[in-house]
């Protein structure tokens, strides 16, 4: 079993079991639902699929998927992860941090990777929503910009191989 060797963590972390929201968007019918300790085999082949060199490793991957307070949600077609989002609050703060989404390969441009940072967003209820994101990235930059993030800052030197990442951040009424 892909989740086997997770079978201890049973013992001090207790999932919670969030309500069910089906989606259909425009584009492609697919269902946004929580996601567990028990999504970690999926989602470490679906962060492989998504980000090659920037793959999270397997221990950050477990982080994030049980640490308290984060928000993570799958997409889901026909049982099977397709997308995934993790959102960070930080209230004392007044932002949260959008951690990581990523929508596997094929499934790209059907508007799932919209319809997860919206559902993130909605369940993050900090008055700013930050993010960062490879300066090349064109994309994703496209869609973050079209969700109304605009860029508040430049890390240099941010990722492994030297390039910059833009902070990019969303100000919302709460
Ligand atoms: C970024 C990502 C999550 C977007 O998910 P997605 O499901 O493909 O995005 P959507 O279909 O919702 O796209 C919404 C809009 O964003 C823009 N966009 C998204 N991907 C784009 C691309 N590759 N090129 C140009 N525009 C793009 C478009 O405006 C698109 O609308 P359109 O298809 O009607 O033109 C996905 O491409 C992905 O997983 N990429 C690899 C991992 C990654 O880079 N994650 C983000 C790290 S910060």
């Amino acid at each position: 079993m892909e989740s086997g060797a997770l079978i201890p963590l049973s013992i001090f972390y207790i999932p919670s079991f969030g309500t069910i929201n089906p989606i259909w968007t425009m584009k492609f019918p697919m269902d946004i639902l929580p996601a567990s300790f028990l999504d970690l085999g999926a989602l470490n082949k679906l962060e492989r699929a998504c980000f090659d060199k920037d793959a999270w490793p397997f221990l950050d991957l477990l982080a994030v998927l049980t640490y308290s307070d984060v928000i993570r949600l799958k997409a889901v077609d026909d049982g099977q992860m397709i997308g995934f989002v993790a959102g960070d609050p930080h209230p004392s703060q007044g932002f949260s941090w959008i951690a990581t989404i990523g929508v596997l390969p094929e499934y790209q441009r059907k508007g799932i990777g919209r319809q997860l940072l919206r559902a993130c967003e909605a369940q993050l209820k900090t008055p700013r929503v930050r993010l960062s994101v490879r300066a090349s990235n064109a994309g994703a930059i496209r869609l973050y910009e079209q969700e109304g993030y605009h860029r508040a800052d430049v890390w240099q030197a941010y990722y492994n191989d030297g390039e910059a990442a833009l902070i990019m951040e969303k100000e919302r009424e709460i």
